[in-house]
């Protein structure tokens, strides 16, 4: 075991670390960004069904579920398919209104998520299109499905999902960027700089692993803290959502995600000196309103975490802490804003005594309801 640790104290850690090798694994021999190239194979058969689709349903669950919400601004941002985000376990009940038109994408890193295959086979029953993107060759889902794209993040050991979730990322990226170019919802000169910058990925989530030892102080400041907020908007949305389940799923220590513009009907009620608030708070198209909600958490007392982009000073006036992260398209943000978090519940957790890779009551693949 010590071996297929590679050095490190866990799994989860080391999953974290591999991140800008499973990003790029996943990209490779699919994109070609110097030659506008982007070849997902698993798509090609079903490219017609894909463009010509009314609406694109995802559904997943966990962290997967977490990839899929961010799928749905990058579909409908670049391609401007309407999109629906279900839980598995919500929409195979729900007698869901689904028809041929519908393109349904199946995310589980698993591939056995015992939720997410029945809700394959009820959409498959009503003649929908399915969809895979799983990270385990071979396994049950992508066999259910019509066709998919693997994400090629390698073993994922560590019960939570780290590698997995960005490879995901990666994947729906670029069937996003595929879809919007082929219905020309994106234009070639807007196309060609997101392929490029999405080729820089890797190496800025390299430069986002350093932050390393100033995330682990943070930690050791909130590490006894009983609750934590995280809150974001737009693609950071999910992001936060994610960063919260990270928090819980390790630590145990309450963790709630929102979005930042909802904390005023409920969470900031909540808000007090005890309370850190993980904001994402990068420079996109909401950034003055996430500033504003900072201010609204700062004037009740509230703790202050701030993820940023590198360079900005107003965050760094208002938080307590501030995480600088390199800047990229709004779009590709939670690839790398995601790592400073994973990093955080991941030395709270480690500080708190407690066993990272296996925490109590969770399984990596539930395969019963
Ligand atoms: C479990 C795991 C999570 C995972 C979820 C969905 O709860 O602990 O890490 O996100 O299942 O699993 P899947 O394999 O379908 O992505």
């Amino acid at each position: 075991e010590a071996i297929e640790k590679g050095g490190y104290e866990h799994f989860m850690l080391k999953e974290i670390n591999e991140q800008p090798r499973s990003i790029a694994d996943c990209m490779r021999g699919r994109l070609d960004a110097k030659n506008g190239r982007l070849v997902l194979g698993g798509l090609r058969d079903y490219m017609n069904k894909f463009q010509n689709a009314d609406r694109i349903i995802i559904t997943a669950c966990g962290t997967s579920w977490h990839a899929g919400l961010v799928a749905e601004y990058l579909f409908e941002e670049f391609a401007r398919i309407p999109v629906e985000v279900e839980y598995a376990s919500e929409f195979r009940y729900r007698n869901p209104v689904i028809s041929e038109k519908d393109f349904v994408i199946a995310i589980s890193q698993s591939g056995e998520t015992a939720d997410t295959l029945a809700a394959i086979e009820l959409a498959k029953s009503k003649g929908a299109t399915i969809f895979g993107v799983c990270n385990v060759v071979g396994s049950s889902i992508p066999r259910a499905t019509h066709a998919g794209s693997y994400t090629h993040a390698g073993p994922e050991i560590g019960v939570a999902s780290t590698k997995a979730f960005t490879a995901q990322i990666s994947v729906l990226t670029m069937m996003a960027l595929k879809l919007g170019y082929q219905r020309g919802t994106l234009s070639e000169t807007r196309y060609m700089h997101l392929l490029n910058e999405l080729a820089t990925i890797p190496s800025k989530v390299e430069r986002a692993l350093k932050l390393d030892s100033k995330v682990k102080a943070i930690a050791a400041e909130y590490k006894d803290s009983r609750n934590f907020l995280y809150l974001g908007r737009g693609y950071n949305f999910p992001v936060a959502l994610e960063g919260a389940l990270k928090l819980k799923e390790i630590s145990y220590i309450h963790a709630e995600g929102y979005p930042a513009a909802e904390m005023k009907h409920g969470p900031i009620a909540l808000i007090d000196q005890e309370m850190p608030v993980v904001f994402i708070a990068t420079k996109d198209s909401s950034y003055e309103k996430v500033v504003s909600n900072i201010q609204e958490v700062k004037a009740r007392k509230g703790k202050i975490i701030a993820v940023v982009t590198e360079g900005d000073t107003t965050v760094r006036g208002l938080a307590d802490h501030v995480i600088e992260i390199p800047e990229t398209e709004e779009a590709f943000v939670p690839l790398i804003a995601v790592v400073p978090l994973q990093q955080l519940s991941y030395h709270i957790a480690v500080m708190r005594g407690c066993n990272v890779d296996q925490p109590r009551n969770l399984a990596k693949s539930v395969t019963v309801e």
